[in-house]
């Protein structure tokens, strides 16, 4: 049993706070994604985790013990850095059997874990260079591999893809996910790729300015964000927002009613790009620019002065000035309160 539970982790460097009243709980075999921009705290919430960075409060456990105290060796726990980190000196294959090596174990467990890692990672033809001769995603893969060797009961991976391109990635994210489910691995992964962590994980954890906006089921996250941040960082393009003056609980649309659950004047009516029919009664959409992304054209246009993006048809060539009549799907829409941005509960 191998689960992690952070309890009020806060962590401030000088009179910066990088994280501040962390609570999560990530259940044993469970793959969890921290998601988040750039800066919010991801890398330092996993090193606390690792042990590699000290809290400034707060407690970790892993496994029901509290490990705060503890070194980052004897914690249990393999790590995937960010900068890939990998042993310059030693090959490929070295670098791989590196955490059996140091746990002692035989010559034949050895050679069938690396092979085997190895091979899942693609990384064969390299396992006799050096990470000099590599190339970043090789890299990459060999500290992933040297990670997951070891069979570890809990795993940190700090954006372990970031330098393979794109069809790599995908097949890779297909593969981690396979080995990981099968071997029960606990998993922490960190990324600030939407896609990766709506695709891998069991749950994501969504991170912003050092503190966990909404945890949740990929789908949840994406259906019923619980604030416009999480809204606009998740799913891509971004959530609609249309700030709409509230009169009574309606809300007027072109020539459209809806009932909304807001006290305050005004509030935010949410929508994704692909839950937007063509339709009247709805309102009048001004297209600006159309994509034609294959499987949907994605047109770019405003409502009222508001910028809102709609998938229509893949066929579908509007002109630049063009007007369409567009109406929300009324199941799907989110409302927020325009002061905080949270998303209010449906009356
Ligand atoms: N050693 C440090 N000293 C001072 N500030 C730090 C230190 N490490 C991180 N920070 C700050 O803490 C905040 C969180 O950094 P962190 O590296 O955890 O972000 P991140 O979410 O991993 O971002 P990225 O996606 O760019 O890797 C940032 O504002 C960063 O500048
Ligand atoms: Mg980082």
């Amino acid at each position: 049993m191998a689960d992690i539970r952070i309890n009020q982790i806060r962590k401030s460097f000088g009179l910066a706070v990088a994280l501040e009243s962390i609570d999560l709980h990530v259940a044993d075999g469970e793959f969890l994604a921290l998601l988040g921009p750039s800066g919010c705290g991801k890398t330092t919430l996993l090193r606390i985790i690792a042990g590699l960075e000290t809290q400034t409060s707060g407690a970790v456990f892993i496994g029901g013990q509290d490990v705060s105290a503890l070194p980052p060796r004897k914690r249990g726990l393999a790590m995937v850095f960010q900068n890939y980190a990998v042993f310059p000196h030693m090959k490929v294959r070295d670098n791989v059997a590196f955490g059996l090596t140091m746990a002692g174990a035989d010559r034949a467990r050895i050679q069938s874990q690396v092979e085997r890692t190895a091979a899942l990672l693609h990384i064969e033809p390299y396992l006799d260079r050096y990470p000099a001769q590599l190339s970043g995603g090789q890299r990459q893969r060999v500290a992933v591999a040297r990670a997951l060797a070891v069979e570890p009961t809990v795993l940190l991976m700090d954006e372990p893809l970031s330098n393979l391109d794109a069809l790599l990635r995908l097949e890779m994210r297909a593969e981690l996910k396979s080995v990981l489910q099968s071997a029960g691995t606990t998993t922490v992964y960190v990324t600030h790729d939407q896609t990766e962590a709506m695709g891998l994980a069991d749950r994501i954890a969504v991170l912003h300015a050092g503190r966990i906006s909404q945890i949740g089921l990929p789908d949840t996250i994406y259906r019923h964000p619980a604030t416009k941040f999480v809204g606009g960082f998740v799913g891509s393009p971004p959530m609609n927002f249309l700030t709409l003056p509230c009169h009574g609980g309606e809300v007027r649309l072109g020539n459209l009613s809806l009932r909304a659950p807001c006290s305050a004047p005004t509030v935010v009516l949410g929508v994704r790009a692909e839950d937007i029919d063509f339709a009247d009664p709805g309102v009048i959409f001004t297209v600006r620019v159309a994509e034609p992304l294959g499987v949907h054209t994605l047109l770019t246009g405003t409502v009222d002065g508001q910028l809102v993006r709609v998938t229509a048809a893949p066929d579908a060539r509007p002109a630049a000035g063009e007007t369409l009549m567009i109406r929300p799907r009324q199941d799907r829409i989110t409302w927020l309160a325009a002061d905080t941005g949270h998303a209010l509960e449906p009356q």
